[in-house]
């Protein structure tokens, strides 16, 4: 399958580490311009713009929690980079704890970063691509908002809240030719899943079918996919990137 997004502007949240940054560096390579969205590692985000291929890319320092920031910035980014044609909401947190020693502010923190960043972000984005009348945006969940997790509470509420958020708005905008779709990743190599002990990870490994952890580029592949023209009659679905670990 070969992608064309030239002169494409693609904006990721969370692009300065991981995933995100996965998702942006295979973009690069078909011809899109990026905006690489970070909220406070500067140095990581400058190194992700500078791995980028092409040109045109561009950093945005914004905390995606925030709606006031995402307003602001996103309209600058728009009238910055010429457009807004697909946005990839990726930038996410953990902050595990066992219910009754969760506090208030683990439980708002995950669910601010998470989910309400991707209501601010999708809002944005919908306006733009209203008038276009296209656009195609990709919201990462997890594993975890399917299956639940235990001392993930906040997370898995975050992810699945993420899902019944896109299948509602894809039905809303469906005959404006928007597309919205989720991507629900296993467990992925990242700085997220670096935390993890080697017993920890052994474990997983072996409840992968597959049997082995992914990589970022799995990730960042489905999403070129659930942007292209190759999923244009695919809406409000959520495609599972985990190797097997969980079939619905
Ligand atoms: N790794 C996995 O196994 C896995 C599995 C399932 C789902 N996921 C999901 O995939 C996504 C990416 O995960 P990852 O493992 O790549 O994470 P990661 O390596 O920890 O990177 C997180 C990214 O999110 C950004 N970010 C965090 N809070 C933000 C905020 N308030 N505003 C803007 N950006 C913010 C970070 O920016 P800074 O660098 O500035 O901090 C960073 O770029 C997340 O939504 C995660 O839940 C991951």
């Amino acid at each position: 399958m070969n992608f064309n997004f030239a002169d494409k502007v693609v904006v990721v949240t969370g692009a300065s580490r991981g995933i995100g940054k996965a998702i942006a560096q295979n973009f690069s390579k078909t011809g899109a311009k990026l905006a690489v969205i970070y909220n406070s590692n500067e140095e990581a985000a400058e190194k992700s713009l500078k791995e980028l291929s092409g040109s045109g890319h561009k950093k945005y320092k914004i905390n995606v929690a925030d709606s006031k920031a995402v307003e602001e910035s996103f309209e600058r980014i728009k009238s910055e980079m010429g457009g807004f044609h697909f946005l990839i909401n990726n930038a996410g947190v953990t902050q595990d704890q066992i219910l009754l020693r969760m506090k208030e502010e683990d439980w708002d923190k995950v669910i601010q970063t998470n989910l309400k960043s991707v209501f601010n972000c999708t809002k944005m984005a919908v306006k733009f691509m209203l008038k276009e009348r296209t656009g195609s945006i990709v919201n990462i969940t997890s594993v975890i908002g399917q299956t639940g997790n235990a001392g993930q509470s906040n997370y898995a509420a975050s992810k699945a809240g993420i899902i019944g958020f896109t299948k509602s708005i894809a039905v809303e905008v469906a005959s404006r030719n928007i597309r919205l779709n989720c991507i629900a990743p296993g467990f992925i190599k990242s700085d997220m899943t670096d935390s993890l002990t080697e017993e920890q990870k052994n474990k997983i490994i072996q409840k992968v079918p597959l049997g082995s952890i992914g990589e970022p580029d799995d990730v960042a592949a489905a999403c070129l996919f659930l942007c292209s023209d190759f999923s244009r009659y695919i809406t409000g679905q959520t495609l599972n990137v985990n190797g097997g670990l969980y079939m619905n």
